[in-house]
Parts: structure tokens; C-alpha cells; sequence
């Protein structure tokens, strides 16, 4: 995916734009670029592969030469970054400005038409195809006005999009589009915003318009926002909403980086995930999403989760959950394999979404097939009103704030706070659970938040100490047993994501089956052994991990024994229900990856080649 930001009004541009990118580099940030609409008129590119950084090593002269200009961050999808890939594409005349979030699919059958019509291109994209695209309609059509030929040229593509386009002839005005990608709108005073989210410009307004589906604007000071249908020109009445962001939320706030943040902010976010919901006293779970829909879920012949990355893994401890408390079968499956399998999925079915961004391509094609078979469909996303959320019947947010650094941590254990409450008001609603049961795991539940805050407390020094030993290591491996197994899964991707280090999660009992053998005083073991759950079994694989000389970091209980004496490495945990054991043990599997990182000189918040979300498919 990448970052897009719009401007025109008073301010300088140049600032506007370049102090967005650097709020949107989390979406992709192998390239960077700027075009400005200057005061004489004329338009200035400038851009370049890298970081926004090496932008403004570039484009520091273009400081206060315009008040309308916009600029993109990429992530790329057609051609290597490059600066000849790089957003703003200009058309064959120079006059046409267009940066592009998404995948234009038929644009090579397109490119071949332009080619025969003169066209020339510069660079691989499927970008500089639509703008020139746009040329052409302004070129060969009688009468025609700049947002009309944008409009054609939308309505001849397919595939997703969310583009800002500007046109040296008429100064000051941005149209913009969106299919498949966001763009929210900020409207300020004498001045409007265009950006992916909202972050680019919540210190200037807190009104913003979020672009829908298969709509475009034509945005200038004169004749403010107008939004269309880009498939007839139907006019739709703008939809303004009062954002929630602070700035606050989207700053480091004295960290080094969003990833350290955000893996502190826990106990909080849990608890904002929680608020509202969990009522201990009163013995109840109030969530309106499900409570609307308990039949739908109690009834469901099965339910399967749909997830990516670190959501599926999430999505695993939900099926343990909500299987061993409501005792309803669920399947995880990987978005990208269940929309190409041809999954037996109907009407008697519930499908539950997770993703952090909301706008995950592969959850969302998968959610549109299972929507198409008559299932329910359920969201269980973090950022509001984003595309799945938008796509579901119902869902619950996460409400874990925004989440920067491109490895999930605070969504991961918010989306497994939900997952337990669903599973538990499920359980509770079907009879499967008893009361006391329930009552004991509620407040269970409720304790957790204080005890990840334990856990930071007494673990990060150590952590960070530990994580020394490991900056020259090649491989890792992870293991857990039950409910942690999807939490060693998350471990290692945490660790590969930001570290580069190979690393495995696997079940603890599978390593005999295979992984024992790389097994050497070279390999460290991180496996997760709490008191509840399997314990004696661990203990085993623990003793054969050894028996092997592999290093071992145990994540156990406070005041063990039996692991503690035999591990290398002790990160002592509280106790809890095993089923919430994945919440507190991944707290520090997240910092272990985040302290070798870091002592490996890596980019923890924009690890290489990744994105905050992934929105090709
Ligand atoms: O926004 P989503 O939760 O749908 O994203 C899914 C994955 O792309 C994401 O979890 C990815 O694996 C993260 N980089 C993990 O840290």
C-alpha cells in the first residue's frame, strides 16, 4: 500500500505534504515524491526512491513556492522502486499530476491502446498508464472538463485505486477518487486535506469526509468539496464526520520508536478494548455486535475466521476459545487460500474478519466470497470505519488506537481480548459455560491489563539486557503447546518481520518430528511453558532441547522451578487462565524481537519490504 496527501489553501504546501508523508511512511516507504502547483502556475516534481528523508534532501528549494501540491509514499507493487517508479506521474503533456494507491489490473491492455495512439512511458507503473489515460480523454473528447476525463478514465480500470490527480491548467483543484483504497477529505478553514487516514492533518481540523466506495471529489477553495459517483456523475451529499484521533495517539511520545510505544501502551489498550464491555459486577458481556446476532453465532453450523499475518494468528487462539467455551466448530483459514478453494461456505455459516487495518486485500476478496454465499459476516477490525468494517454485517472494534510500527503488538492482544469475550458471552448464552465458570473467567480477564503492566515492569530490563546474546543469531525457533502455539506462531513472526533473523513457530510437540534436527548449541529455543497447560509435557521437550544443547528462553510462571533450572534464559511471567496466557506471554516475545532488532541496527517501524497494510492481493 501506499501513502497519499493533498493540500490546497493558505499554508505552504511543501510543508503540508512533506509533514503527512512522514505520518503516512508507515503504509510504504521504498519511495517518495512531491508535486507542487506553484505560485506561478507551473508544476515541480520532484521525487525519488528511498524514504521521505531523502525527499526532503531533494526537495527543500520547493519551501514555500506553492499553497496546492500533494505527494505520495510507496510501496511497490509494478516496477522496483526506483525514482523513474516513483509517485507523481506526470502525462505525456506534462499538465496531468496523478499519485495512485492500489493495483490497476488491465493496465497493460491499456498501455498497448495508448502506445498505438503515440503514448510514450517513462516508468513500469500502472499509474503513469491512468494518468495518461486521462490525457487522453481531455485530449480526444469535445467540451470535455478535468473531473469528467478523470471520471472516464476511472470507469475504463479495474482493480482497486485511491488517486489524487492534479491539472497545471486548473490551479488549485485536486479530484480525487477511491475504489478499494481509503481517502478521507479534512476540511479546514480555507483549506483542505487529502490523506489515506486521517493523520496527516488532525492538527489542522478534526471535520473530515471519508471517501466511499466507487465515489470521486472535486476538491478547490472556490467551490469546496463536490462528490460524485464515478460510474454516472450522481451527486451525493457529503458526509461529514468529527474525528477522534488526537495527535497525541499518532506521536512517539518519548519512545524511539511507534513499535516500543505500542507495545507499552497494552494494559491500557486492552483495557479501552474491554471498557464498556465487560461488565464484572453485574456478571455480564455486553457487545452489541453480538448480542444482536447470538443466534446467528449459537446456530451457526461452524464459523470460520479469516484472517492474514498476525490477525490469523490471532484468528488460531480464537478457534481454541471459542471451541473450548461455546463448543461451536471453527476453521482459520488464511484469506488468501480460502478465496481460491472454493470453500464450502453458506448461509447457515458465520465468518468472522480479523484485521487490524481494515483494509487487508486478501480478507477483504475473502469476505466478499463468503458474503456472495449468504454467510454472516462478522468484522473484527481496529481502525473505524475502514473497508471491512464497512463490509460486514456487524463487528466489534478493537478500539486499541492506532497502531504505527508495522509490527502488530496492541492489536494482536486487543483482537485476542475480543475473541475471549466473544467466546465467553457465546459460551455463556448456549449453556456451555457455567456460571461459576464464567464469573471466574471474566474477572480473569478483567485482571489482565494490570498484569501486562506487571509483566513490562519486571521484564523489560531483562529483556533488553538477554537480547545482546542474540544480535548475531541466524535462526530461532518458537514453541508452544495449546493455546500458545498460535502465540510461538506470533513470536517468530515478530522476530523475522523486524529482525530479519529466521525464525519458526511451531506446536512443542511437533519438534520431534522434524525441527529437533537443527537442534545445536547454535539454535535458541523461546518456549512459552506456563503452569496451566500441557506444563509436564513442556517440561519434557524442554529436556530434550537440552538433551541436544539448544539454548533454551523459557517464558514461565513466576516462582517456577523445573523449566527455570533447566533454561538458559528465564522470563518470568504471572499466572493466569491458560486461555489468556498467549495476551501476557507475547508481551515479551514482542519486546525480545524488538531489542534484537534495534541492537541490530534494523528500521523496527518500517522493516523492509513490508506495510503497515496490505492492499494487493
Ligand atoms: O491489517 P491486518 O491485520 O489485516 O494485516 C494482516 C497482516 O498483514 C499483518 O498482521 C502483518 O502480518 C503484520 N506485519 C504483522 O506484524
Amino acid at each position: 500500500m501506499c501513502g497519499i496527501v493533498g493540500y490546497t489553501g493558505f499554508q505552504d504546501a511543501y510543508d503540508v505534504v512533506i509533514n503527512g508523508l512522514r505520518r503516512l511512511e508507515y503504509r510504504g516507504y521504498d519511495s517518495a515524491g512531491i508535486v507542487l502547483d506553484k505560485k506561478d502556475n507551473s508544476f515541480e516534481v520532484e521525487k525519488t526512491k528511498g524514504k521521505v528523508d531523502d525527499l526532503v534532501a531533494i526537495s527543500h528549494h520547493l519551501k514555500n513556492t506553492a499553497h496546492v501540491g500533494m505527494g505520495h509514499t510507496r510501496w511497490a507493487t509494478h516496477g522496483v522502486p526506483s525514482d523513474r517508479n516513483s509517485h507523481p506521474h506526470l502525462s505525456n503533456d506534462g499538465k496531468i499530476a496523478l499519485v495512485h494507491n492500489g493495483i490497476i489490473e488491465n493496465y497493460d491492455t491499456i498501455k498497448t491502446m495508448l502506445k498505438e495512439k503515440g503514448f510514450t512511458f517513462k516508468s513500469e507503473t500502472d499509474t503513469e498508464v491512468l494518468v495518461n489515460l486521462i490525457q487522453y480523454f481531455m485530449d480526444t473528447t469535445t467540451d470535455i472538463d478535468f473531473p469528467t476525463a478523470v471520471r472516464f478514465a476511472l470507469n475504463e480500470v479495474y482493480g482497486a485505486y485511491a488517486i489524487t490527480v492534479m491539472h497545471e491548467d486548473h490551479p488549485g483543484v485536486l479530484v480525487v477518487g477511491r475504489l478499494g483504497s481509503p481517502l478521507a477529505i479534512g476540511l479546514g478553514e480555507n483549506e483542505y486535506f487529502i490523506a489515506s487516514d486521517a493523520s496527516p492533518f488532525v492538527e489542522f481540523t478534526k471535520e473530515a469526509i471519508y471517501l466511499e466506495e466507487g465515489h470521486m471529489a472535486t476538491i478547490s477553495l472556490q467551490n469546496g468539496v463536490d462528490i460524485r459517483t464515478i460510474k454516472d456523475n450522481s451527486k451525493i451529499e457529503p458526509a461529514v464526520q468529527q474525528l477522534k484521533l488526537s495527535l497525541e495517539q499518532i506521536e512517539k511520545g518519548g519512545y524511539e520508536h511507534f513499535m516500543l510505544k505500542e507495545i507499552f501502551e497494552q494494559p491500557k489498550s486492552i483495557h479501552d478494548t474491554l471498557r464498556g464491555r465487560l461488565l464484572v459486577e453485574e456478571g455480564i458481556i455486553k457487545m452489541a455486535g453480538i448480542w444482536d446476532h447470538l443466534e446467528k453465532f449459537t446456530n451457526a453450523q461452524k464459523i470460520t475466521i479469516i484472517a492474514c499475518g498476525t490477525s490469523w494468528h490471532a484468528g488460531l487462539i480464537g478457534e481454541y476459545l471459542i471451541e473450548e467455551f461455546a463448543r461451536i466448530p471453527v476453521e482459520v483459514e488464511y484469506a488468501s487460500e480460502f478465496r481460491y478453494r472454493n470453500p464450502i461456505i453458506n448461509e447457515k455459516d458465520v465468518v468472522i474478519a480479523i484485521s487490524q487495518s481494515g483494509e487487508t486485500a486478501d480478507t477483504m476478496a475473502a469476505l466478499k466470497l463468503a458474503k456472495e454465499r449468504g454467510a454472516f459476516i462478522y468484522g473484527i477490525c481496529n481502525v473505524v470505519d475502514s473497508s471491512i468494517s464497512r463490509i460486514t454485517d456487524a463487528g466489534s472494534y478493537t478500539h486499541a488506537g492506532p497502531e504505527i510500527g508495522v509490527a502488530s503488538t496492541k492489536a494482536f492482544t486487543a483482537q485476542l481480548t475480543i475473541l475471549a469475550l466473544i467466546a465467553l458471552k457465546l459460551g455463556k448464552h448456549n449453556g456451555n459455560l457455567g456460571n461459576a465458570e464464567f464469573m471466574s473467567l471474566i474477572s480473569e480477564l478483567n485482571a489482565i491489563p494490570k498484569k501486562i503492566e506487571e509483566v513490562l515492569a519486571t521484564t523489560h530490563d531483562l529483556i533488553k539486557e538477554m537480547a545482546k546474546d542474540f544480535t548475531n543469531t541466524h535462526n530461532f525457533l518458537y514453541l508452544g503447546r495449546g493455546y500458545n502455539y498460535p502465540a510461538a506462531l506470533e513470536g517468530a513472526l515478530k522476530l523475522k518481520e523486524i529482525s530479519y533473523i529466521h525464525a519458526e513457530g511451531y506446536p512443542a510437540a511437533e519438534m520431534k518430528h522434524g525441527p529437533i534436527a537443527l537442534i545445536d548449541e547454535n539454535m535458541p529455543i523461546v518456549i512459552i511453558a506456563p503452569k496451566r497447560g500441557h506444563y509436564d509435557k513442556i517440561v519434557s521437550n524442554v529436556q530434550e532441547i537440552k538433551a541436544r544443547k539448544g539454548k533454551v528462553i523459557a517464558v514461565v510462571n513466576k516462582g517456577d522451578v523445573q523449566v527455570a533450572e533447566m533454561a538458559d534464559y528465564v522470563i518470568e511471567i504471572p499466572d493466569t487462565s491458560e486461555c489468556f496466557s498467549p495476551i501476557v506471554a507475547s508481551v515479551p516475545l514482542q519486546l525480545l524481537a524488538y531489542y534484537i532488532a534495534v541492537y541490530r541496527g534494523a528500521n523496527v517501524d518500517q522493516p523492509r519490504n513490508l506495510a503497515k497494510s496490505v492492499t494487493v492481493e
